[in-house]
């Protein structure tokens, strides 16, 4: 088995980089198979005392429009992985079982605005080139907002979700990812490298979302050897 962790640390050295000389930067934190290693390269360092995030302002990208005690929700894996860490202020966060989805995106939307935006979106990319939740059609200046999730987007929710997998989602727009002035995007393991060339050296469109990631000036990429095979 390739160890992940040399992974999680080249998206933790991508990370602090980004956020090095803010003094309490707003990060957008992702969820999924991808970011676990960056998670726990992030507790390791903070509970060994080499870096203090108490001051951070993090923001979940997105939320699946399910229950949110779901072990399944993205409120349960930043329940795992983001709030074990000692000090982590808690994630700013979608509300799925709000009765009115269309006010819970703007007050989100608005919280975010208040916090001044992402310095840093973290990112992983769908095998459909989606970001967050910006599904394909989702255009450059596409909103926080709810969307309906593509069949490609629930066959990989019901890995965790089985025959449950939610079919809606929220979710923050490419203009607030993509317009933080440093944006990350991990990816690993060879069903990855498919999408990842697309987005890299196919055509810049919302077929493919994650091709917008290439009019951010201060973009990286962090990808394993599978994840960049097609390059
Ligand atoms: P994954 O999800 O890390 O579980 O592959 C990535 C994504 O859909 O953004």
């Amino acid at each position: 088995m390739v160890s992940t962790a040399l992974f999680g640390e080249a998206c933790l050295g991508a990370l602090l980089q980004a956020v090095e000389g803010i003094e309490r930067p707003v990060v957008g934190l992702p969820t999924g198979n991808t970011p676990v290693a960056l998670y726990e390269a992030l507790r390791k360092l903070v509970q060994s005392g080499g870096l203090d995030v108490s001051g951070w302002s993090p923001f979940a990208i997105d939320e699946y429009g399910g229950p949110k005690g779901h072990p399944c929700s993205n409120r349960s894996f930043f329940a795992r992985y983001w709030d074990a860490m000692p000090g982590a202020p808690s994630v700013a966060q979608f509300d799925p079982e709000a009765s009115n989805p269309t006010e819970e995106t703007n007050q989100l939307s608005e919280a975010l605005e208040l916090a001044g935006g992402l310095d840093v979106s973290l990112l992983g990319i769908g095998l459909n080139g989606h970001l967050a939740f910006n599904e394909p059609g989702s255009d450059f200046d596409s909103g926080v907002r709810r969307v309906d999730l593509t069949p490609a987007s629930i066959a990989s929710g019901a890995r965790c979700w089985g025959s449950e997998s939610p079919m809606w989602g929220l979710t923050l727009g490419l203009r607030q990812l993509l317009g933080a002035p440093a944006v990350i995007v991990m990816a690993n393991g060879p069903e990855k490298a498919g999408i990842v060339a697309r987005a890299i050296r196919g055509a810049e469109s919302p077929a493919c979302p994650a091709s917008f990631v290439r009019r951010v000036s201060r973009a990286v990429w962090v990808l394993d050897k599978g994840a960049a095979g097609a390059l």
